[in-house]
């Protein structure tokens, strides 16, 4: 029998949140973070993965959770191989979430708790504007739910806060709860 040796403990670090909420910024900014500590980094961007895991998806809820579900699958399969593992999809349902992190030992939800009014204003993809217009039907804040997280490990209010601020209190709960040293 072989057996494989024992690995440094992954995480997976899952940022949910409103389209323009932030999680592509952070995760990017965590990563070297981490990547200074000495761990292994991977990101799962919710608009790359769209471009190669899930392309062709769309954004029913069905569609929606498949792609949540891959992510999670992928971030299990590095998480329980030692990788710190950053996703940064909306990840708008409870119920998906919930199965990710049943999925994954070691999970971290972290909520990008930006509100819509914010997210809408900036409205860098241009995006909330052809939404408003229902030019995109389906668009998540506007004409489609995003169910916040109730119990996150850590909630994020970015309002006032700059991006290394707000890696700041990711790194510091990831301490807290044992993953850094
Ligand atoms: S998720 O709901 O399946 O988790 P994901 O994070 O992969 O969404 O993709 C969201 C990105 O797709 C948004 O940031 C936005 O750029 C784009 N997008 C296009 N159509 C929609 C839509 N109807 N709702 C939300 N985002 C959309």
């Amino acid at each position: 029998m072989t057996v494989n040796p024992p690995v440094e403990r992954g995480v997976a670090i899952w940022f949910t949140g409103l389209s323009g909420a932030g999680k592509s910024t952070l995760a990017e900014a965590l990563a070297p973070r981490l990547r200074a500590r000495g761990k292994r980094v991977e990101v799962l961007d919710g608009d790359a993965v769209r471009t190669h895991l899930s392309k062709g998806l769309g954004f029913s809820r069905e569609d929606r959770d498949i792609n949540v579900r891959r992510i999670g699958y992928v971030a299990q399969l590095l998480a329980r191989n030692g990788v710190f593992v950053i996703t940064a999809a909306i990840s708008p349902y409870r119920e998906a979430r919930r199965w990710c992190r049943e999925s994954i030992r070691d999970f971290v939800e972290v909520f990008v708790d930006t509100p819509l009014a914010v997210c809408a204003a900036r409205d860098v993809k241009g995006l909330y504007k052809r939404a408003e217009a229902g030019e995109i039907a389906q668009f998540t804040g506007v004409s489609d739910p995003y169910e916040a997280p109730e119990d996150p490990e850590l909630r994020l209010a970015t309002e006032g806060l700059s991006v290394a601020e707000a890696v700041d209190l990711v790194e510091q709960r990831l301490v807290a709860l044992g993953y850094l040293p």
